[in-house]
């Protein structure tokens, strides 16, 4: 039972998928497999009673639900019925290859406890997809690495194609609104390693997809709230103060040399920007990004190198943004230099995020 499998496949209208699936599915996993389990919304078209009709001949059970109710549900339920030590999920449509199971079930072997299909590591890719579709699904891909940094390193996170060990959901609750499960997973899941296998998605040779503009709205609903449950807009507000911060330092400074020490204010200005800008580093390496220190650079130096590099294509953005505003659009000096100030600290975090403390 530990290394066997329960496949789940949630299905909505895919009678035509579903004899080849099953055989394909069966002739690749062999004797690891215990059963293919479909989740089925009472489909219009008969797969549920289809896939019935494959009991005898292969492992396959089928739940229908009297409502339609979604495929991130679907996959839920398919787990709570799953018997065996790896459950995992894959489409109905074949676009996902269940060939590619068995290199799943090798890294699982190999120590993984959550292995995933991907189209976005060398080997893997997205098929024939129109440039509109890998653009929005690049995009969205960014977007979830930037808002659960915690999740940064997997590569196709939004997979619908993966194994995990039991354990790793085991007292965790899932939720299953929207269309990702994946994601609930590797941010709620208790894990140590992850592992990514390169697949082809294939296209979809019958019927239709049933991903639309209002999953996609109510997808990127979902990860805003993960990420303001992860904290990570407490983040980006630590790092704002961190920024107000440097300026009171900076003042302070100025005042201290030029009223007491006797300095030439322009020789007390550079000692005042540095001593910010030095300032700011501590406060972000010890307080905004405490946590990521040790997977980022080792050396302390190094980090700060980086902070200062950053700091100054941050202020090149600010004079950008203030110039095409000002010059460009007119608009008032001291609103173009507020929206210089908010783009240039945008820019500075995501590249403080990614690179100085990643
Ligand atoms: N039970 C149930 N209920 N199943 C559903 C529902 C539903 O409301 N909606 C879709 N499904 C089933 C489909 O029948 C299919 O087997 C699978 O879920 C995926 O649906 P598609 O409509 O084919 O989605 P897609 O191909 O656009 O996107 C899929 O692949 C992507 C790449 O791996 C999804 O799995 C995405 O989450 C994934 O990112
Ligand atoms: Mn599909």
């Amino acid at each position: 039972m530990e290394s066997k499998l329960s496949l789940i496949v949630p299905t909505y209208n895919e009678a035509a998928n579903v004899e080849a699936l099953v055989s394909r599915i069966s002739q690749s996993t062999g004797g690891r497999l215990l059963e293919i389990l479909f989740v089925d919304d009472d489909s219009p078209d008969g797969t549920a009673s289809l896939a019935e009709s494959f009991s005898d001949r292969y492992p396959v059970r089928v739940i229908v639900r009297k409502e339609k109710r979604g495929l991130a549900s679907a996959v839920i339920d398919g787990i709570k019925e799953a018997r065996a030590g790896i459950v995992g999920a894959i489409n109905a449509d074949l676009q996902h290859p269940p060939e590619a199971i068995p290199a799943l079930l090798h890294a699982l072997d190999d120590g993984a406890d959550i292995a995933i299909g991907s189209r976005y590591i060398p080997g893997g890719s997205c098929g024939d997809w129109t440039l509109t579709r890998r653009i929005i699904s690049r995009v969205a891909t960014v977007l979830v690495h930037i808002l659960l940094p915690s999740i940064r390193r997997v590569k196709d996170p939004m997979s619908g194609f993966y194994l995990f060990r039991r354990q790793v959901i085991e007292n965790v609750s899932l939720n299953g609104t929207g269309f990702k499960i994946l994601l609930e997973v590797l941010l709620n899941g208790i894990y140590r390693q992850v592992a990514e296998v390169p697949y082809t998605f294939n296209t979809r040779r019958f019927g239709r997809s049933k991903l639309g503009l209002r999953q996609s709205f109510e997808y990127l609903l979902q990860i805003i709230k993960y990420s303001a449950q992860k904290g990570e807009f407490l983040t980006f507000f630590k790092f704002s103060l961190v920024g107000a911060s440097g300026v009171f330092v900076n003042m302070a400074v100025l005042w201290l040399l030029t009223h007491y020490c006797n300095v030439f204010y322009m020789f007390a200005a550079p000692i005042a920007i540095a001593t910010a800008s030095f300032s700011n580093f501590v406060l972000n390496d010890r307080v905004t990004f405490f946590d990521r220190r040790s997977s980022s650079p080792k050396i302390f130096f190094q980090r700060l190198f980086k902070f200062n590099l950053v700091g100054v294509i941050g202020a090149g953005i600010n004079m950008s943004v203030l110039y095409l505003l000002t010059a460009g659009l007119n608009m008032h000096l001291m609103l173009s230099n507020l929206a210089g100030i908010g783009s240039a600290t945008l820019l500075r975090y995501l590249l403080h995020a990614f690179w100085t403390w990643r």
